[in-house]
């Protein structure tokens, strides 16, 4: 786990009026973007890694505000990035939190949790992975993502695992916060617990992990559901959306071509899967490499990878378009049960046309690179190349 010194206290910008923007370090993802309303009632939106909200607390005091001056905290989704900080802040501050009703009493005890998550994550390793070399490289890398925190929270004499949320959100409420309204949707996939903050009137919604540079994790196993995620991006590409805040990377400078870009990735990566089934049997791991390279395994984006492909193939298996093999329990294969293959490369001819359609190419490589391969880049060298150094750089949200 990186240690992060105040030496490098993060940057906090004012983004619109009354709106700031800090990006704190974690060690599982790209940094966490911290959003901070300021008014006379100062508003954060997420609080990021428990570790790290000493950053969080530098970069509030360059804008004249601390953890002790918040007032309101609201929370997007209960993932470890986002939330565990909460397991201590009540020590450094009197702010309400909020959260979707239900989230905190179905997590429990966080770091209870964050074990249960972890086994989640290795059973998909084990799925993936006939050899037990390949296997033991992945539960190592599994362990020490988690293991540090765990033992971090087990050492730390004032950490609470018992996050508690003052104020249970549910689906169209509104809070009043310093003459801001802040509306919430419930916006499930990603995690069941997801909500998307919104300031009412101004068309800022804070997006959490559903926007990203890159696809979000979608663990069917855990908390999460591919098709509600769809959903909820279907739904926001209707909301009038000005700016759209993600929880991790850069904001897009267009909202809608963002989300409309992603959705069309989901799907080009569900017919990949499809494509790739239908040509022969393949194992979880074979399917990630196909559809998203093979320098994806070396990277802390792999499980991620691992979780939103097993999605793919358990929607298919769900309708009975395809059926697990169990050759070797737990690792698993995947054969195709539906209709007869299409001809040769109509598959791959229908990826090109739709990855052309998203963005014109030259306008895709200056707007549109954060995007995960959708198979048929492995035509295009240039735009392989970029999508890999990509998903090397990615960890798991
Ligand atoms: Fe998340």
């Amino acid at each position: 786990m990186k240690v992060h010194t105040y030496d490098s206290v993060p940057e906090i910008k004012e983004i619109a009026p009354g709106l700031f923007h800090t990006s704190i370090p974690q060690p599982f993802y790209a940094p966490n973007n911290i959003y901070v309303i300021v008014t006379d009632e100062p508003a954060v939106i997420d609080t990021g890694y428990i570790q790290n909200l000493g950053l969080l607390q530098q970069a509030l005091k360059k804008i004249g505000l601390s953890l002790k001056k918040l007032r309101h905290i609201i929370y997007t989704h209960d993932h470890i990035d986002h939330i565990s900080a909460a397991m201590t802040l009540r020590q450094y501050t009197d702010a309400k939190m909020y959260g979707m009703a239900g989230m905190a009493a179905a997590v429990g005890n966080f770091t209870d949790s964050i074990l249960i998550y972890q086994r989640g994550m290795n059973r998909l390793v084990y799925k993936a992975h006939r050899d037990a070399e390949s296997r033991r490289i992945e539960l190592v890398k599994s362990e020490k993502g988690w293991g540090a925190f765990l033992k971090s929270v087990k050492q730390g004499a004032k950490v609470n695992p018992i996050i508690h949320i003052d104020v249970e959100l549910v689906e169209g409420d509104v809070i009043e916060i310093g003459g801001k309204e802040i509306g919430f949707i419930h916006t499930p996939g990603h995690n069941r617990w997801h909500m998307t903050p919104y300031i009412l009137g101004e068309g800022i919604y804070f997006t959490g992990d559903l926007v990203l540079e890159n696809i979000s994790s979608v663990y069917a196993d855990i908390d999460g559901d591919l098709s509600l995620y769809r959903k909820s991006l279907e739904r926001l590409s209707r909301l009038p959306i000005k700016r759209l805040l993600p929880s991790h990377g850069r904001e897009p400078e267009s909202p809608q071509r963002a989300i409309k870009l992603l959705l069309k990735t989901l799907a080009i990566l569900e017919r990949g899967v499809a494509r790739r089934l239908k040509e022969k049997d393949h194992d979880l791991s074979e399917l990630v490499l196909a559809s998203m390279g093979e320098k994806v395994k070396g990277s802390d984006y792999y499980n991620t990878a691992l979780a939103i492909i097993h999605s793919m193939i358990m929607k298919l298996v769900s309708q009975g378009q395809a059926e697990i093999l169990e050759i070797d329990p737990p690792y698993e294969r995947y054969r195709w049960t539906g209709p007869a293959p299409d001809i040769s490369d109509a598959g791959q001819k229908d990826e090109q046309t739709v990855k052309s359609q998203i963005v014109p190419e030259k306008n895709r490589r200056k707007k549109t690179k954060p995007h995960t391969e959708p198979g048929i880049t492995q035509r295009r060298g240039d735009a392989r190349k970029k999508v890999k150094k990509q998903l090397k750089n990615k960890n798991k949200t």
